[in-house]
């Protein structure tokens, strides 16, 4: 290592397009002589994200610390582990850059590998520095609009505490074009016949791609959410809490450690489920053209339910810690619970049906249970159910007091999504080994109430 160096040290920007400024290839063996280069390489291979690395004295690394980026950079800042220095994650970087303390900076743009992919620019201005960023963080993206609804989208700027801000309105079905910024985040409100707009999604914008398709991004997002215990209903922070500090009295500890291991819970569960969606519907057999049916439940087994629903006691339902495919845990669902008889009358009542439906094969009952209430902001991610005993399956709505329809998901056998409305007395015939099927976006209403059952083919 140089000896010039006092302190080495990276900001990981995060930059949308490759890097146009004017190469300064001149400066590259004073890099590997730093041993940069090796430093970006060993945490990433090639650069994942585009990097701005600052480097050579330590009051460089002072003003960088307190970098002062006009306030639309100043979530720049990730958690980025160098080995040697680490900037917190969302670090906001307030102050005055003074630019003069530092001598030089390096661009790795995203997908850096070579030499070549790197540029170092000497004593840059903070005006040239400014446009630089302003250049590189600007994108344009295609949302496409694939959701049942129209949706208007809102851009925030984290850095800043301003309301969100009106961008553009997308009618279903359509796509348009919107000029963003990464880092920026953005808001869509969903716009719902009979009901009042909503936020249902927010994205960040991270230059991974240019292209939003929003009936993925639902899924997706949910997905990630799950995987994050903290956005999962979790209470606490990732580290165990010190002994020694002013909360330190060994009910506190006792707690936290609970939580510790509903989140590892989580965390193998929900790991478990994703590789699961991805790979068990191409496993299993296909008994219909499309996997689902939108159809009414039999008069009789109709009956049976709404006998039961009337006169049954709700009971809170107990989901395991473990679990986070439904928010259980801000929306805790409910039971009305169904007597044997009745899932006996039910199994008998739709089998005759749902194996028509699956060409004539030969049913076993494996489950029924319900009634589920849901509640006012459930979720449910699109899943696909247990592979040996969930083949053939039917969703039977029984009621529901709703302020705009609860949409079903349903993933078809051509990779289709399809938004589904169920009315009361509507049953969903669905194969639910291998289509994923879920609701996604939260209910908006009081209640709705439904009853499951599944068959294996034998
Ligand atoms: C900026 O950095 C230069 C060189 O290190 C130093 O002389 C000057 O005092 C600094 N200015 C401020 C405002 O910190
Ligand atoms: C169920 O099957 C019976 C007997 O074939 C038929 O009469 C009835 O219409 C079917 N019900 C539904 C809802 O498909
Ligand atoms: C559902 O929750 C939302 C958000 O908290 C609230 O605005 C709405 O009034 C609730 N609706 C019902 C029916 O409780």
């Amino acid at each position: 290592m140089s000896a010039q160096v006092t302190t080495r040290w990276a900001v990981m920007l995060l930059l949308p397009l490759a890097l146009q400024a004017v190469n300064h290839f001149k400066d590259l063996n004073r890099l590997e002589d730093l041993e940069l280069l090796g430093l970006v390489q060993k945490d990433t291979g090639v650069a994942e994200k585009h990097l701005l690395l600052g480097f050579s004295s330590s009051a460089c690394e002072q003003s960088v610390r307190g970098l002062g980026f006009p306030s639309e950079y100043s979530v720049l800042g990730e958690h980025v582990e160098t080995g040697e220095v680490m900037l917190d994650r969302n670090t906001e970087l307030p102050g005055v850059y003074n630019i003069s303390s530092c001598n030089e900076y390096v661009y790795v743009p995203r997908g850096g590998r070579t030499r070549e992919d790197y540029d170092v620019i000497k004593a840059v201005d903070k005006l040239q520095l400014h446009n630089w960023l302003f250049t590189h963080l600007a994108l344009t993206m295609e949302v496409i609009n694939d959701l049942p609804f129209d949706v208007s989208i809102k851009w925030e700027d984290t850095g800043r505490s301003q309301a969100p801000q009106d961008l553009i309105s997308i009618p279903r079905g359509r796509t348009s074009s919107i000029n963003t910024f990464e880092t920026h985040h953005l808001r869509f409100v969903s716009h719902q016949p009979g009901s009042e707009p909503r936020q249902f999604l927010r994205v960040r914008v991270d230059g991974s791609t240019n292209t939003l398709r929003l009936s993925d991004f639902l899924t997706e997002e949910a997905n990630q959410q799950c995987l994050n215990p903290q956005d999962c209903g979790a209470k606490t922070v990732t580290t165990l809490p010190n002994v020694n500090n002013q909360h330190g009295s060994t009910d506190d500890v006792q707690l936290v450690e609970e939580d510790m291991n509903i989140w590892r819970g989580r965390d193998v569960e929900n790991k478990g489920r994703v590789v699961r969606n991805e790979v068990q519907p191409k496993t299993k057999p296909r008994y219909t053209a499309l996997g689902f049916k939108k159809t009414r439940i039999p008069d009789a087994v109709y009956q049976v339910l709404l006998n039961r629903y009337h006169s049954g006691e709700h009971i809170l339902e107990p989901w395991p810690k473990s679990d986070c495919h439904t928010n259980f845990f801000e929306a805790p669902s409910t039971m009305v619970y169904l007597s044997d008889a009745e899932k006996a009358d039910i199994f008998s009542g739709m089998m005759p049906n749902l194996s028509k439906w699956a060409g004539g094969v030969k049913l076993h009952p494996t489950s029924c249970y319900g009634i589920r209430i849901y509640h006012n902001g459930s979720w449910l991610r699109e899943h696909v159910d247990t592979g040996d005993t969930h083949i053939i399956s039917a969703i039977m709505n029984v009621d529901q007091d709703v302020e705009e329809d609860w949409l079903l998901t349903f993933i078809d056998h051509n990779d289709n999504r399809h938004f589904v409305t169920l009315e009361p007395g509507d049953a969903l015939y669905y194969e639910s080994a291998s289509g994923l099927h879920g609701r996604p976006i939260p209910l908006k209403g009081k209640l709705f109430a439904n009853a499951f059952v599944h068959f294996k083919v034998v």
